[in-house]
């Protein structure tokens, strides 16, 4: 029985499929687009996800819409009725979209699945925003029960959620409704630091440990009325976002010291300031959330999703200081997750099928999803191309590209199937070695093409990672969900702190550890465990690394320059590799040498761009 899970038409289009209960494939659709978060019908991601599953043309039982639109459609109409003509010009903005697509997304899928030659099922069901991000993040955990916890910006009404998952049906018990929200308070706040919103919120947490908290009693004073239970009411003069095209307004401005940072602008310390009191607001509201979810679901574990999940900051003191014993974070947190947890809805709360967990193993498969390439279709494409390349196999392989990491190289890797979600794990990523204190900045400027104030994140064997990080034995991070502070040993603390100024780039570069790019100013890191079971690609070339250099951990980083999606194919991934002074390109068998390449069309066009990221 085929159930297929669809987002789209916000941020993020995603499609997944669950044949029989098991999540077969799940992609999204700027993967294949390469128009970086597409909100568009995802085509590709669908008919990808069914030729995966082997789908005949009439063999789709159910699909599984992840949000409400009509309800959706009241909320912003009767948010424009209480704004008045102030919101008419936002109002005209949003109101083509609805009556050319999400008004009729009934329609859309019909007529997408007919294009793509697939027969629309007759069910047809719709969850409620929240509830595909519920269904996301407790189907597939590892957990017989657990309290849910989702926040994000705002579906129909939810903008966070409490509820609890048994066996194989969940329930929402509180919901906190727009426009009171945690996800667009903070993005009100990247907004005003001059990043993009629902992509900029990751720099923003990046920011945070290079600043004070001096704002958060102006937070609490003026923006929130927090209560015990982590539920709270926003003071919307401040804000913007019900009636105009900005997130946040003069009051805010005035409260904060003066106007937004102009994006691309040099960083003030006030922007690290505010984004260190942010965090400090957004850790304290999970927590409290937290505890009063334990406290009227009883459970001592919890599954977490919607996009404030992706906060790993946040996430590593909810399990460090939190009230659960564990806990579990959808990787695909934000919004393409909801075709998962859509499709998952479909099958066990809608089909009433029986739902069996180990209480270790989730059954997101490592987020490998996607699409694979098999090393002789590569061969013969690199073949036909002229391309030259060594082919090696098994351990051969890893010991090869593993000698290349350690004489410097920055290598980019395309194996096994691709990612599921906003993280590269190995599959589509660039790796390098964390102990170089100079690969920090070569990787960001000679391949990503910007100027970072985030140190990279480690991907590290699980079995030594509570050997670098402080995290108990067991722990575990296999999607880069969670950061732990690189152990006492490893660390080099400055016999003074230098003198600061507002200059990222000096601090960055400091030297904190014995593995200076993976470790940030407060000796954090946001870490990935890496397994044979999930990635036998990937674990085998860090063990080879470790082998030869007694070092278990590689910097990982998404295999992509700064505004493209992630890469896919081959294509996408040679593309890459010749458009930035990468030194090495593994495509599954085949390892290519940047030296040996014949010269590339395409280099020359390729324009430097240097900026905060
Ligand atoms: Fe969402």
């Amino acid at each position: 029985m085929n159930v297929l899970g669809i987002s789209a038409f916000y941020h993020d289009s995603a499609a997944a499929l669950v044949q029989d209960g098991v999540l077969v494939a799940a992609a999204q659709e700027e993967r294949f687009t390469r128009k970086k978060h597409d909100a568009a019908f995802p085509a590709n991601a669908i008919a990808y996800c069914l030729q995966r599953g082997g789908v005949a043309p009439n063999g789709l039982d159910a699909v599984v819409y992840y949000d409400k639109p009509i309800t959706t459609f009241v909320r912003l109409l009767k948010t424009y009725l209480r704004v008045g003509p102030k919101g008419m010009r936002s109002f005209l903005q949003a109101m083509p979209t609805w009556t050319r697509e999400k008004l009729w997304i009934p329609y859309e899928i019909e007529r997408g699945l007919d294009q793509l030659g697939y027969r629309s099922p007759k069910k047809l069901w719709f969850t409620e925003h929240h509830e595909s991000h519920a269904a996301s993040a407790f189907f597939p955990s590892p957990f017989e029960s657990a309290a849910i916890l989702t926040f994000d910006g705002v579906g129909e009404w939810a903008t966070s959620s409490i509820g609890v998952g048994r066996g194989n049906t969940i329930s929402i018990e509180r919901q906190l409704t727009f426009p009171n929200s945690l996800g667009l308070l903070y993005s009100a706040f990247t907004y005003f630091c001059g990043f993009r919103v629902n992509s900029g919120e990751y720099k923003l947490m990046g920011l945070a440990p290079y600043g004070r908290p001096i704002y958060t009693d102006r937070i609490y004073e003026h923006l929130i009325d927090l209560r015990n239970d982590g539920s709270f009411r926003m003071d919307m003069r401040y804000f913007n976002y019900l009636s105009g095209l900005t997130m946040t307004n003069r009051r805010f401005a005035a409260l904060f010291d003066g106007p937004p940072r102009s994006p691309e602008s040099d960083i003030t310390q006030r922007e690290l300031d505010l984004a260190a009191s942010i965090q400090v607001v957004t850790e304290d509201i999970v927590m409290r959330m937290a505890r009063y979810a334990a406290r009227v679901t009883g459970e001592c574990n919890a599954v977490l999703a919607g996009g404030v999940a992706l906060n790993c900051v946040a996430n590593g003191k909810l399990l460090r200081e939190g009230p659960f014993d564990r806990i579990w974070i959808q990787p695909a947190a934000g919004d393409a997750g909801g075709a998962v947890g859509a499709a998952l809805y479909g099958w066990h709360q809608v089909l009433g099928k029986p739902r069996h967990a180990d209480g270790e193993h989730d059954s997101m498969r490592g987020a490998y999803l996607g699409p694979r390439f098999s090393s002789d279709e590569i061969a013969a494409w690199l073949d036909e191309h002229g391309y030259p390349y060594e082919r090696r196999t098994g351990v051969d392989r890893a010991r090869n590209v593993a000698a290349r990491i350690a004489r410097g190289d920055v290598v980019g890797v395309m194996q096994g199937r691709m990612e599921f979600g906003p993280r590269a794990l190995g599959h589509r990523s660039i790796i390098g070695d964390a102990r170089s204190a100079s690969m920090q900045s070569t990787m960001n400027l000679k391949i990503k093409y910007r100027e970072s104030f985030r140190p990279f994140a480690p991907a590290v064997l699980e079995d030594h990672a509570s050997k670098v990080f402080e995290i108990e034995p067991g722990v575990v991070s296999p999607y880069m969900l969670l950061v732990a502070g690189v152990r006492d040993e490893l660390r080099i603390v400055p016999d003074e702190e230098p003198v600061r100024d507002t200059d990222l780039r000096k601090w960055v570069n400091e030297v904190r550890s014995t593995l200076p790019a993976i470790t940030h100013v407060d000796y954090s890191a946001r870490l990935q465990t890496v397994t044979a079971d999930t990635s036998p690609e990937f674990h085998s070339i860090i063990e080879a690394f470790d082998e030869l250099t007694g070092c278990p951990v590689v910097i990982n980083t998404s295999f992509n320059v700064r505004g493209e999606p992630i890469v896919c194919t081959p294509d996408d991934a040679y593309r890459c590799f010749m458009r930035t002074e990468m030194d090495t390109l593994v495509l599954e068998d085949c390892i290519l040498t940047k030296s040996e390449q014949p010269a590339y069309d395409d280099a020359g066009n390729w324009q430097h761009e240097f900026a905060l990221d």
